[in-house]
């Protein structure tokens, strides 16, 4: 008789294969996470999460300007901050109706406020559609959660997340987390090597990374569809966050390189409208700077070497300098030629920018610029510009709009070739 019983046998059979099926479940989990792990250590080769992608110069259509209907208006309105309740306000003091006034926003909707009060301005702005531009902190909100879509799509990145938020819950209310806490807790828990995920200079869970971890997808869509840039050829406007220059600022004035020195070649029609269209256009995208992201989102001055500073107080306000240029555009009277111009005057037609971003600067209202940061989330004021027909000499109704005389309060200022328009601002304390 075999010492191997039958039974024995096949016990002794299923060890061995339960025993290979263990090791290979063993040296499989082993590999995984050798492999995670050296996914991890490499250096990253992050994707891009600044969402510019053909976003950077929107035209505004014609259909909102008040120039066809003496009840449109179109009212631009400085930096919010998520300050939603001096929003209400602001827009009780013009009367806001949304079925005949055109909102356009100059960015940085949210961050400054508590995260609910920001996603009630993005809800707001995003239901209903509104016009607006792209702010440095409305950057940091897109970016913020571009990252996290991308971290959500990486093996381990949702329970990270959602460990995280447990670790830190709302935070609203608080001024800031203790950045040490966060870079101990992340360096001694099995999440250190994380810490590789998230680029060199960002710190999470701020203001940014709390809104943008709080916006819906639909919130995220809207944020990220906002143009740098927002254009009217008809209305000879433009709207931006921080600025735009008018010329290159390492060449004269007067140089052939600079789109305002000369009048551009018309190949069809030749009026004065399509002109100036072709003008403005190319001052938005033949000067370098006014290309860049980053400079139109954050530009203050230009230093007297040319460059530009995110710093008001190095060289020259780009506003001045733009008013400067603006002056200088004397039309297409005289001659057709560039030459005979004189270096005091430049064949072109000036036309208005209207921002926000200079909260140190406040209300900044020069003859072709007005800089509509009044600090809000400092507790000053929300302002606003209104436009309505008498803004435009294109308008067919030439109006005073009744509520300015409800509104003794605001200010009355010259806009674009010989219009008016009114500053609004109501107190954000
Ligand atoms: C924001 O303003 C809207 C409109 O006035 C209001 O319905 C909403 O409750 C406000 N949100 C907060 C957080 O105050
Ligand atoms: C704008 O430029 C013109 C012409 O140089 C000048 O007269 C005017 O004072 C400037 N306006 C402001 C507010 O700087």
């Amino acid at each position: 008789m075999s010492i191997w019983s039958g039974d024995s046998l096949r016990t002794c059979f299923s060890f061995v294969v339960l025993a290979f099926f263990l090791t290979f479940v063993f040296i499989a989990g082993v590999l995984q996470e050798i492999n995670k792990n050296r996914a991890i250590n490499q250096k990253i080769d992050f994707p891009d999460f600044g969402h510019y992608n053909g976003n950077f110069i929107k035209n505004i259509p014609d259909s909102v300007l008040p120039i066809d209907d003496q009840r449109k208006r179109i009212i631009a309105i400085g930096d919010i901050h998520g300050m939603n309740n001096s929003l209400t306000d602001l827009l009780d003091e013009i009367h806001y109706d949304s079925k005949r006034d055109s909102l356009i926003h100059l960015g940085d909707l949210e961050t400054r406020a508590t995260i609910h009060d920001s996603i009630d301005v993005l809800s707001f702005m995003s239901s209903n559609r509104i016009l607006g531009v792209r702010g440095n902190n409305d950057q940091k909100v897109i970016e913020w959660r571009a990252w996290m879509n991308w971290i959500l799509s990486q093996p381990g990145g949702r329970e990270w997340l959602s460990v995280m938020d447990k670790r830190w819950p709302n935070l609203d209310g608080d001024k800031r987390i203790q950045r040490t806490e966060l870079e101990k807790w992340v360096e001694t828990s099995r999440y250190a090597s994380w810490k590789k995920m998230v680029p060199v200079g960002w710190h999470p869970l701020g203001k940014h990374y709390r809104v943008a971890r709080a916006m819906s997808p639909g919130l995220f869509e809207y944020l990220s569809s906002l143009p740098l840039v927002l254009h009217s050829p008809t209305g000879h406007m433009v709207f931006v966050h921080a600025g735009l220059l008018s010329s290159h600022p390492k060449l004269q004035v007067s140089d052939p390189r600079q789109p305002l020195s000369h009048w551009p070649t018309m190949d069809d029609q030749h009026g004065i409208s399509n002109l100036r269209d072709k003008q403005e256009v190319a001052v938005l995208t033949q000067i370098p700077e006014n290309k860049d992201p980053w400079t139109v989102t954050n530009i203050k001055s230009v230093t007297d070497e040319g460059i530009v500073s995110p710093s008001p107080k190095k060289g020259t306000p780009w506003s001045q300098l733009w008013n400067d240029t603006m002056s200088k555009c004397s039309g297409n009277s005289g001659t057709n030629g560039g030459e005979a111009y004189q270096p005091t005057s430049l064949p072109c037609y000036p036309f208005t920018v209207v921002y926000g971003h200079a909260a140190g600067r406040g209300l900044d209202i020069k003859r072709w610029s007005i800089g509509l940061d009044t600090g809000c989330s400092y507790g000053r004021q929300l302002s606003a510009v209104v436009l309505d027909g008498s803004s435009f000499s294109s308008a067919t109704y030439q109006f005073r709009d009744n509520i300015h005389g409800r509104a003794p309060r605001s200010q009355e200022i010259d806009f674009g070739d010989n219009g008016q328009a009114r500053i609004f601002s109501v107190s954000c304390a």
